[in-house]
C-alpha cells in the first residue's frame, strides 16, 4: 500500500506496551543462562528460541498467552536487566517515529518472585535517562499495573507500596491500570482498590476490558471504577449506548489489533471495528501490547490496519490526533507532539 511511506513518518505515541511483553525469545534464553534460571523443561516450547517462537504463533487465547508471558519475567532479576529491556524497546519504538510512550509494567509478579519494586523501577528509570539523551523527541511516562489473576488484597498491598514509594506525584508513575486474566472479572471486585487510588490523589486511571469480555464490563469499568481510558475495548463495539458515551466523554480505547488477531478475539484483523469507532467518533490509538509475542511493534500494527481497511489519510490524521489529545502528557507536550 502507497501509504506504508507515510504511516512509517507519522509520529506515533504508544499507551497500551507492557515491558515485559517486549522480551525477545533471544533475549529470554540469554538472561535464562546469565541469571541462571532453568525454564520449564516439561515442556517443548522452551527447546530454544525457535521452537518458543514457533509455539507464539499457536495461541489460543488470552490465558493461553499469558502462561508463557508470564514464564517469561523468570529471567528477569537485576536492574541492568530491567534497564536493557526497557532501552530496547525505547529505541526499537523510535525507530518507528513514536514520540510518546507510556509503558506498563506488572510489579506484583516482580515482588511475588523476590524481585523488588524499586529494582524494576530503577531499570526502567535508567533506561528513560539514557532515552533523554539518546532520542530527543521522545517523551516516556510508566504505569504499573495491577494483576487480576491474584487476590484482590495483593492488588490493595501493591497500591500502598506504590503509594509510599511517592512516585505517583514526583513524575515517575504517571497513572494506574490493571490487566491479566478478564473473564469473569468483573471490575465490582476492584472497586475498593480503584477508590483508594482516587482517594490517594492518582488522576489517571485505566483498566484493561473488552478485550475478551463483554461491552458490560467497559461500560462498568467506566462507571465503578472511574477510570478514563480502557486498555483495548475492542468489544465495545456491542453496545451502541455506550460507544454514543465513549464519543460523548472523548474516552480512549487503547486498541491493538494484532493482539487481538493472535490471540483469537477475531478471526482477522477486518474483524475489528475499526471503521465502526472512527465514524463513530469514538478516540483510539493503535498499539503493540507484547510485541515479542505477538510478532508487531507499533508500526506493524498501523500497517497491519492499513492493508486490512485501507484508510483515508484524513482517518490517520483523526486517529494520530486523538491519540496525542488522549495522552497522559501536559497540554504544552501535546502541543508540540501535534
Ligand atoms: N491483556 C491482559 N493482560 C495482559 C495483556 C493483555 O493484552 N498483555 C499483558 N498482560
Ligand atoms: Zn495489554
Amino acid at each position: 500500500d502507497k501509504l506504508h511511506g507515510f504511516l512509517h513518518a507519522l509520529p506515533k505515541c504508544e499507551h497500551h506496551v507492557h515491558i515485559e511483553g517486549t522480551i525477545s525469545p533471544e533475549l529470554l534464553f540469554s538472561l535464562a543462562s546469565k541469571n541462571e534460571i532453568s525454564l520449564p523443561s516439561d515442556d517443548p516450547a522452551f527447546d530454544s528460541p525457535a521452537t518458543l517462537l514457533a509455539r507464539y504463533q499457536n495461541f489460543t487465547s488470552l490465558d493461553d498467552f499469558l502462561h508463557y508471558y508470564f514464564i517469561g519475567f523468570s529471567v528477569l532479576l537485576g536492574v541492568s536487566d530491567f534497564e536493557a529491556l526497557t532501552y530496547d524497546y525505547l529505541s526499537l519504538a523510535y525507530s518507528q517515529k513514536v514520540y510518546h510512550a507510556e509503558i506498563f509494567f506488572d510489579p506484583q509478579a516482580h515482588i511475588s518472585r523476590g524481585v523488588t519494586y524499586q529494582t524494576v523501577i530503577a531499570g526502567m528509570n535508567a533506561a528513560k535517562k539514557r532515552a533523554a539523551v539518546d532520542f530527543p523527541k521522545l517523551s516516556v511516562e510508566f504505569i504499573p499495573c495491577l494483576l487480576r489473576h491474584l487476590p484482590v488484597p495483593s492488588g490493595h498491598g501493591l497500591l500502598t507500596e506504590l503509594l509510599e514509594s511517592g512516585h505517583f506525584f514526583d513524575g515517575t508513575l504517571v497513572g494506574f491500570g490493571m490487566s491479566s486474566t478478564e473473564l469473569g472479572m468483573h471490575p465490582s471486585l476492584y472497586k475498593s482498590v480503584y477508590e483508594a487510588a482516587q482517594s490517594a490523589g492518582i488522576v489517571n486511571l485505566t483498566a484493561h476490558y473488552g478485550e475478551e469480555g463483554p461491552a458490560d464490563y467497559v461500560k462498568d469499568a467506566l462507571s465503578i471504577l472511574g477510570v478514563g481510558r480502557i486498555d483495548h475495548g475492542r468489544r465495545s463495539i456491542e453496545d451502541a449506548e455506550l460507544i454514543a458515551h465513549l464519543a460523548e466523554s472523548n474516552t480512549m480505547l487503547t486498541l491493538c489489533p494484532i493482539s487481538n488477531v493472535v490471540l483469537k478475539g477475531v478471526d482477522r484483523m477486518h474483524d475489528l471495528p475499526i471503521r465502526e469507532f472512527l465514524d463513530a467518533n469514538v478516540r483510539f490509538s493503535i498499539n503493540s501490547d507484547d510485541p515479542a509475542y505477538f510478532g508487531g511493534y507499533i508500526l506493524e500494527n498501523y500497517c497491519a490496519v492499513q492493508e486490512a481497511f485501507g484508510l483515508a489519510v484524513e482517518d490517520w490524521g483523526k486517529i494520530a490526533r486523538g491519540a496525542i489529545a488522549g495522552s497522559w502528557c501536559s497540554p504544552l507536550r501535546k502541543e508540540q507532539l501535534l
